[in-house]
């Protein structure tokens, strides 16, 4: 498999799911490389969104696009669920440090699932809580908000903390960042180092989700 992606991801959490394969048509057919799946158990964080199904209705659209699903697990101890969502067609499974004591164990599990491995942070999570992991893991996620909930406001600290991550990681690691992320706020971030911009809201909450992603799309692109 080529590397993670770089560039825009559209989350899925605030689309339609009433017309969810022709709104991931609209962003895939503007571009977007990547679809990001938001799953949520009820536990790590108080919602529950959606899960494996989800991803198996989706993956042969966006794989037959030439685009890659991002599974973003905030789910108490992932390890247990891996295996179904790389069987449903994940490209990548992204777990968080903070929902599980077997990090290595779970992150080498996705990789020998053949799926890309990410590790996410949540806000109030210090960055070196990865130095150990690193060379285990293909992505870090930097959560902007606290997860949960789509269309909170980017909290203005995540830029300080990108830069930080970045150096810490060095060049190779994607650097994802998830939450208020629009027009506004996707430029500084990719000034701070991030390569992978997740947007839901900005997008699918627009009138037209095509329009809302080149729009973001042009802000961070090289
Ligand atoms: C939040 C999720 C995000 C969410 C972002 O917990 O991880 O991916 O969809 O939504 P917006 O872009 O509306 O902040
Ligand atoms: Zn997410």
């Amino acid at each position: 498999m080529a590397g993670v992606p770089v560039g825009v991801a559209p989350s899925i959490l605030a689309a339609d799911f009433a017309r969810l394969g022709e709104q991931v048509e609209a962003v895939l057919a503007a571009g977007a490389g990547t679809i990001h799946v938001d799953v949520m158990d009820g536990r790590f964080v108080p919602a529950l969104s959606m899960g494996p199904q989800v991803v198996e209705a989706l993956a042969g659209q966006v794989h037959d696009a030439g685009a890659y699903l991002d599974v973003h697990l905030m789910v108490e101890r992932p390890e247990r669920h891996l295996a179904d969502f790389a069987r449903a067609g994940a490209d990548g499974i992204t777990i968080h440090v903070e929902a599980t004591p077997h990090t290595d164990y779970a992150l080498a599990a996705v990789r020998d699932a053949g799926c890309k491995a990410g590790i996410a942070l949540c806000p109030g999570t210090p960055i070196q809580s990865v130095f150990e992991l690193l060379g285990d893991f293909d992505l870090v996620l930097c959560m902007t908000v606290n997860p949960g909930w789509g269309g909170q406001r980017f909290l203005p600290g995540s830029l300080g903390k990108l830069e930080r991550l970045r150096a810490l990681v060095g060049d190779e690691p994607s650097l994802e960042v998830d939450g208020g992320i629009d027009a506004q706020t996707a430029g500084p971030c990719a000034a701070a180092g991030a390569t992978l911009f997740v947007a839901g809201s900005s997008i699918f909450g627009a009138d037209d989700p095509a329009e809302a992603f080149r729009r973001v799309a042009a802000t961070v692109r090289a």
